[in-house]
């Protein structure tokens, strides 16, 4: 069984947030399964790229609309990420520092995918399944389906991936010439109330659909931006799974991006430990609780609510606890959450900007760790969170309702709160603060926790079992 992923992240080689974490782990789980699972990416200009040695396994030329292009599709040499890693390069397109936010994206995603899709076309065997991932990959189905020139390729089956149903590449019909030959009649294929809508295209087109996990499906036929009556009708062909974790990344007793190493029988020595490195780091008291974000600062994770949150929590309940956020997004976010510094000193630290080293620390050093998202498709924190001792504070939405239970019901471990609001949030810190004095329970919690198992070895088989159903079909 042969699966080709297409994906703009993959970690190591290039992350932007949890799409990368996914596309680096379940290609290595489906491959220790037994399937021949591999990644197709953009080339980016990374420093997994300058720090590896790589094949060319082709040359090639094709076009979008009247702009004809060389690309060249190269292979990672020693296969150390458990899979055949391919990267293609778009010189001038693609080989930039940044995965997103470049004007011309369109162009560089729609190129890419043409790119892949006219290479395959030129194999001499077939996959059996293409798994391509977020609106980033999403017009493949389409093009396999309908356009002239890989008419051959639409017995492959293909499997689309909502990471995150609120980015769907919307692009103008100024663009069709864009998308290779198809007869004009398909045209509804692509398209989404008067736009192209590559993520629309890719639930229409692919043979399955899958959301990162159940309740965010459920989720998505009442809010998903605008395609909620698509997902209703496309229901028969939507499942979700849910994410794992690579623990051969994330685990506290051999992360390699800290020392101070544990396990469930030394977590408190070992989070105490990492907590004292991060509080002389960012000059906060390690007798307090330790409450952190890490994450991207923007509305859908509920970053917003931080500033004001943090400040009421420090009204109400007092100066009982210190914060310590991680990430960046919008620049008004970024400046209330810096603004406060002064403010809160000696309590209150804030770290603008992604560092993957300091989030391994935080996730182990952390006492709590908050998630106020209005939408969640999965979450990975939580998980990480999970498996390094750190009580997860989570708004009940998506994969954090599928993954974390509250500490008050029957085998719980976290906390959760209904409404991503200031007040829930607020009242989610003060249930922290007071579980923090009740320090035997707060062992017994990050024990049970620790002990819980969300890796990809143990969800695996839910991709391979619809991978077989496909190639059966
Ligand atoms: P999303 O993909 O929506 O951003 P996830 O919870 O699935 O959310 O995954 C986020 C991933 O990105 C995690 O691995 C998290 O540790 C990481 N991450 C997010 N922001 C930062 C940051 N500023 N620095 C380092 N890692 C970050
Ligand atoms: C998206 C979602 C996040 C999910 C990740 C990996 O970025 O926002 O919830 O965990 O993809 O599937």
């Amino acid at each position: 069984m042969e699966i080709i992923h297409v994906s703009a992240e993959c970690y190591p080689v290039a992350k932007a947030g949890g799409l990368g974490d996914v596309v680096g782990a379940l290609p290595k789980y489906c491959n220790e399964a037994g399937a021949i699972a591999k990644v197709v990416m953009p080339m980016y200009r990374t420093k997994y790229l300058y720090a590896h040695e790589w094949d060319v396994v082709h040359k090639g030329y094709t076009h979008m609309g009247d702009w004809w292009f060389p690309y060249t599709v190269i292979r990672e040499k020693t296969n150390e990420l458990g899979f055949d890693l391919y990267l293609v390069d778009i010189y001038g397109l693609l080989d930039r520092e940044k995965v997103y936010g470049y004007d011309d994206d369109t162009e560089r995603f729609t190129a890419f995918q043409i790119a892949v899709v006219d290479w395959i076309s030129l194999w001499k065997h077939r996959p059996d399944v293409v798994h391509v991932h977020d609106h980033q990959a999403a017009l493949i189905p389409f093009m396999f389906k309908y356009c002239h020139a890989y008419r051959h390729l639409q017995d492959i089956p293909t499997v689309l991936t909502i990471h995150n149903g609120q980015y769907q590449g919307w692009m103008g019909w100024d663009k069709y010439t864009y998308i290779p030959a198809y007869d004009s009649w398909k045209a509804g294929m692509l398209e989404w109330r008067g736009t192209i809508n590559p993520l629309a295209s890719g639930i229409k087109c692919a043979w399955k659909v899958t959301t990162v996990s159940r309740t965010y499906l459920d989720e998505l036929r009442q809010h998903a931006n605008g395609l909620e009556a698509l997902l209703e009708y496309e229901r028969g062909k939507c499942v979700g799974i849910l994410n794992g974790i690579d623990p051969s990344v994330w685990d506290p007793a051999t992360d390699h991006y800290f020392s101070e190493h544990f396990n469930v029988e030394t977590v408190r020595e070992g989070k105490a430990k990492n907590k004292a490195h991060l509080c002389e780091r960012f000059q906060l008291d390690a007798s307090k609780p330790l409450i952190t974000f890490i994450g991207r600062l923007v509305g859908e994770k509920g970053a917003d609510l931080l500033p004001q949150s943090i400040e009421d929590s420090f009204y109400y309940i007092g100066r009982k606890m210190n914060f310590l956020i991680l990430g960046s997004g919008f620049p008004e976010i970024e400046w209330r959450l810096n603004a406060l510094k002064t403010m809160a000193r000696g309590d209150y630290n804030v770290f603008i900007g992604y560092d993957e080293t300091l989030s391994h620390l935080m996730y182990a050093g952390a006492d709590f760790i908050l998630m106020p998202s209005r939408v969640e498709p999965c979450g990975l924190n939580q998980m990480y969170a999970m498996r390094y001792g750190t009580v997860p504070v989570v708004r009940n939405t998506g994969g954090l309702r599928d993954t974390v239970i509250d500490y008050g019901d029957r085998h719980g471990y976290g906390i959760r709160f209904e409404q991503a609001t200031v007040g829930d949030m607020t009242h989610g810190i003060f249930r922290s603060v007071e579980l923090y004095q009740q320090q035997e329970k707060l062992q017994e919690l990050r024990r049970r926790m620790m002990q819980l198992d969300f890796s990809w070895q143990s969800c695996v088989r839910y991709y391979l079992d619809l991978y077989e159903g496909l190639a059966l079909e």
